[in-house]
């Protein structure tokens, strides 16, 4: 049974949204109405805010991105995420609400779910711009909340939430710091160095380290910073999915998936760069 914690706010006037005694629509004051998808998500991402048909993630990325997932290849990373996660999350606080900014198929959400010491208190939400993403991710985890939105422009109010989860998902700095309560936080996951080199090497000639420095949003400290760093080797279907559910998988041709699909074996290093911050100022 979902608990009853969301309050929207409407994508158009920015006024409350209210289920209506059908349980079927959410509607404001202004009688803008929004349906509950059979799949228990609220698409708040209207029309006219969109800039191409189907914004953010294909159907094939989000597919190949949760076999990929599900294979448990960053569990270490989802580990290492509820640790952090248990250490912020007092036991005074009644409602932990959580947001996973630009969530794709949920897997994060799942595992925090599962494995967090305070699950039970928490109230998870996720968004994504993909509708196919927010309707997998809905599909799988009935008990939290999730939302087509964008992350610039979200439907929650101001200091709505204790934590916000970025994992490789674009963002905005101001819309974070608006959403967080004072002293919440933002855990941050960007790729390393490293991430992926053995993959690159068979798309690009001359792959270069990159030295991904972290950029702390104005009005927040950092709290802990992590590097997690390790080898996997996937089968030839997994490394199939991992090309498609990432940006440069796109400039791979033909030829370059199927030499990958042909390998007997590859090892892959994967290279995480996590960061624990605090909202300490409204960032104005
Ligand atoms: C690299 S994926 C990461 C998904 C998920 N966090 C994970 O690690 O499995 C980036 C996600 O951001 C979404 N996205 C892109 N632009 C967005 C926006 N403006 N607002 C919300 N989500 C967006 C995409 O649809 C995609 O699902
Ligand atoms: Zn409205």
């Amino acid at each position: 049974m979902k608990n009853p914690d969301p309050h929207y706010l409407c994508p158009l006037c920015n006024q409350p949204l209210q289920l209506d005694v059908s349980e079927k629509n959410h509607v404001c004051p202004n009688h803008h109405r929004f349906d509950c998808a059979k799949e228990g998500y609220l698409n708040l991402f209207p029309v006219q805010f969109k800039h191409s048909k189907e914004p953010g993630d294909s159907k094939q990325m989000i597919t190949a991105r949760r076999l990929f997932l599900e294979a448990g290849f960053y569990e270490p990373l989802a580990k290492a995420l509820v640790m952090i996660i248990n250490i912020t999350h007092a036991p005074h606080n009644n409602t932990y609400r959580l947001l996973d900014l630009g969530c794709g198929e949920g897997y994060y959400s799942r595992y925090l779910e599962r494995y967090c010491e305070r699950s039970q208190q928490m109230s998870l939400h996720g968004n994504d711009i993909a509708k196919i993403a927010i309707a997998a991710a809905a599909k799988k985890q009935p008990s939290a909340h999730f939302v087509v939105a964008s992350s610039s422009r979200l439907p929650f109010g101001d200091a709505y939430f204790d934590m916000v989860l970025r994992v490789f998902a674009p963002s905005d700095a101001q819309e974070i710091n608006r959403l967080l309560k004072s002293s919440g936080h933002l855990l941050t996951v960007t790729p390393g160095p490293r991430h992926l080199w053995q993959l690159k090497e068979f798309i690009y000639k001359d792959v270069k380290e990159h030295t991904e420095e972290i950029i702390i949003p104005e009005g927040f400290e950092p709290v802990t910073r992590q590097r997690i760093s390790y080898k996997i080797t996937p089968n030839a279907e997994q490394r199939r999915a991992l090309l498609q559910m990432t940006p440069f998988g796109w400039s791979a041709g033909v030829g370059v998936q199927a030499t990958l699909s042909n390998l007997s074996e590859l090892e892959i290093e994967v290279d995480f760069m996590l960061i624990l911050s605090i909202k300490t100022s409204t960032g104005d």
